[in-house]
């Protein structure tokens, strides 16, 4: 083939997937098979390849498929979410209920006991009966958007069932994954060769944030409703936990059957044993019980302090805890050069969930804990928390072992291991160590990251040890050939990866940043960067006390990442990467930042009465909305005048929620 005839093949290639890729995408319409769509991928691929002059910025390889949504929006949770103080004995029960008596200068108060789901709280908030908006409850007052994946929760109404519902209401629950539904998720990770997930509450967690609505649609998630927060165009008072647990379920949304209506901390002890008793009977996870005061006039009566009510208490479970055997203590590499000692256990069952790994976080807590090989540990889990050693069975401790030698040599390079401000030791070796390499590039391929899919365990570290790879920059380098010549790669591997990694230079800065993998800078952290930044150059040219001007960013994280940009090589391979094709759109920054608008896509459609579409328009953009012209998958929501047509159809289609005027000129007015 000829470069002019390559040239020719390629236009027609790019313009063909561009369209299809419309099709698939936002029109929800596909003409050809994905088998079909591949190939043709894979050819324009292979040209790009051979002639990388012909490779521009808008072809379909070098942005595959639209991402489902670049971040999860703020939410402005119309009454805060409140969190519970916790009790963890029978008489932090008891001193619990005194309070209340003598807040209330009553006796035998009526408290609504209830299970407490392990889970996600979640608001669900629903206009004139219909589900229009989901959010996490993030710091209480404002939480992330994650409409499009709770709508695919099969126990969530879409609309309430009552016949009379009120105007607004902001429904207050619990996403969980049930025990069942949990083991079934960890067998299919595996199936797929991905990590298993720890427990309920993280799968519940990473499949609800998951900015693909269609993945979170593949989690058995359910749902259980136990509050509310705002509600308006309502008359009738509620004057109970009791009447509003049986009046939500009256309105069709999921309510747990397990609560229980009793009379004074003996009643709620009495609840906490028999629900003790069938815990692990119980279809869902929980981590203890919740009492609530009963009467709506009494919780009022009794108000609430700044993050938690007077009127309630969770009241805990111990974490549970099993022995089991050490059988080695490991010391793994971190991809900051940090080691961590990590105790290999006899495989013990710890509430619900195998254990066989604790870590054992740092040279000098191992050495405080004197834990061995050989000895009898007691392992701990509680909630979320990664297993950990609670203590070690001395009694039971074999004759003659050891106190575990800490290495001096980092144990995959062999580089000197350096004291850090006393408890961190780290490998002197930097990018010459593998154990280092590989670990930044499992953190920059890892599905919260980039998400270069294909790209595993195995070739991660054949391409570390070869030192292909040394910067994450380097696997844009990665050709077809080489790659199928790896150990248990083939064409088809090879070519998954290059399609990964040609989809992952299309990304957002939020993800970028937490790529990067910046010591102190995590997944949240990397998001209120990229809100506040709202590009890369701004950042990088920001100082300790700039970055203190972020929220949640303290003097530790503004120190770390002024180090980190600060380091020549950090600088090189974030040139390389750009230089490599990987970009975003810059985000919306700040002054159009945290009103219900920020960052959504709207659509007007209709007459407006009291504005035309092109005041309508600017408003909205100016409170950090996009405005597009048609309905699409990625569409936030329609806003409907009068005599809407089509485009309402069109979303009540695809689901995406439509408001009317009212709601826009509230949100205008907020
Ligand atoms: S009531 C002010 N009820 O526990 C009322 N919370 O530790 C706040 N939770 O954030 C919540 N089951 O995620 C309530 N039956 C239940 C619950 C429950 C689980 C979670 C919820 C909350 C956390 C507080």
């Amino acid at each position: 083939m000829t470069l002019a005839e390559a040239r020719e093949r390629v236009a027609v290639l790019q313009r063909t997937l561009a369209y299809h890729n419309h099709r698939y995408y936002v029109q929800d319409d596909p003409e050809i098979s994905d088998a079909e769509y591949d190939r043709l991928f894979h050819e324009l691929l292979a040209l790009e390849e051979r002639y990388p002059e012909l490779r521009s910025p808008d072809s379909p390889t070098q942005r595959v498929g639209a991402p489902a949504r670049a971040d999860f929006g703020p939410v402005a949770h119309g009454q805060p979410m409140l969190s519970l103080a916790n009790a963890f004995t029978e008489s932090d029960v008891e001193d619990f209920d005194k309070r209340v008596r003598e807040r209330l200068g009553r006796s035998a108060i009526p408290y609504v006991a209830e299970p407490k789901l392990d889970g996600l709280a979640i608001s669900i908030r629903y206009e004139d009966g219909r589900l229009v908006q989901a959010a996490t409850r993030g710091d209480g007052a404002v939480g992330e958007d994650v409409t499009g994946n709770v709508r695919t929760i099969r126990t969530c109404p879409l609309k309430l069932t009552a016949r009379r519902v009120p105007g607004v209401i902001e429904v207050r629950g619990e996403v969980y994954l049930p025990k069942a539904g949990f083991q079934e998720l960890n067998a299919r990770q595996e199936a797929q060769g991905l990590k298993a997930f720890a427990n309920p509450r993280n799968a519940a967690a990473g499949s609800l944030r998951q900015l693909d609505p269609a993945i979170t649609a593949g989690r058995p998630l359910r749902l259980f409703c136990y509050g509310v927060g705002l509600i308006a165009g309502w008359e009738e008072p509620l004057v109970s936990q009791e009447a509003l647990l049986t009046w939500l379920r009256a309105l069709g949304l999921p309510v747990n059957p397990d609560w229980s209506l009793v009379t004074g901390a003996e009643g709620c002890l009495a609840y906490y044993r028999e629900i003790a008793d069938r815990r692990k009977d119980l279809p869902y996870e929980i981590d203890g019980v919740v009492y609530k005061v009963n009467h709506f006039d009494d919780q009022r009566a009794l108000g609430t302090l700044a993050r938690s009510p007077r009127w309630a208490v969770a009241h805990k479970f111990a974490p549970e805890e099993a022995l089991t055997q050490v059988r080695a203590i490991e010391v793994q590499v971190g991809r900051t050069g940090a080691l961590t000692p990590v105790a290999v256990l006899e495989p013990v069952m710890v509430g619900g969930v195998t254990v066989s790994h604790a870590t054992l976080h740092n040279p000098e807590e191992l050495a405080r804990r004197d834990v061995r090989v050989g000895d009898t540990v007691r392992v701990r889990r509680a909630g979320d928390v990664i297993p950990e050693i609670a203590g070690v069975v001395r009694e039971q401790r074999p004759e003659g072992i050891r106190p575990f030698a800490f290495p001096t040599q980092c144990p995959a390079c062999g580089a000197p291991v350096l004291r850090e401000e006393g408890v961190v030791a780290r490998c002197a070796g930097g990018l010459a160590c593998p154990a280092q390499r590989r670990q930044s590039l499992r953190h920059f391929a890892s599905r919260r990251a980039l998400d270069i899919e294909g790209l595993g365990d195995k070739l991660i570290e054949q391409l570390a040890d070869a030192g292909r790879v040394v910067t994450v920059a380097d696997l844009y380098s990665l050709t077809r050939d080489e790659l199928a010549r790896y150990e248990r790669m083939g064409e088809r591997s090879a070519d998954r990866v290059l399609k990964s990694l040609a989809r992952s230079r299309t990304t957002t800065l939020a993800r970028f940043l937490y790529a990067l993998g910046i010591p102190e800078v995590g997944e949240a952290t990397a998001l209120a960067l990229a809100r506040h930044f709202g590009d890369l150059e701004p950042l990088m040219a920001a100082d300790e006390e700039a970055f203190m001007a972020v929220p949640d960013v303290g003097p530790v994280v503004a120190r770390a990442l002024q180090t980190f940009f600060a380091e020549a090589h950090n600088r090189s391979v974030i040139a390389a990467l750009r230089r490599a094709g990987v970009h975003w759109e810059p985000v919306a920054a700040i002054a159009t930042q945290g009103g219900p608008l920020a960052g959504k896509t709207v659509v007007l459609t209709g007459v407006l009465s009291d504005m035309t579409r092109e005041e309508a328009k600017a408003a909205l953009q100016a409170r950090g909305a996009k405005v597009a012209a048609s309905v699409s998958r990625q569409t936030d929501f329609v806003i409907a005048g009068r005599d809407p047509g089509g485009k309402v159809d069109k979303a009540r289609e695809w689901g995406v929620p439509v408001v009317d005027e009212a709601r826009l000129r509230a949100w205008l007015n907020e």
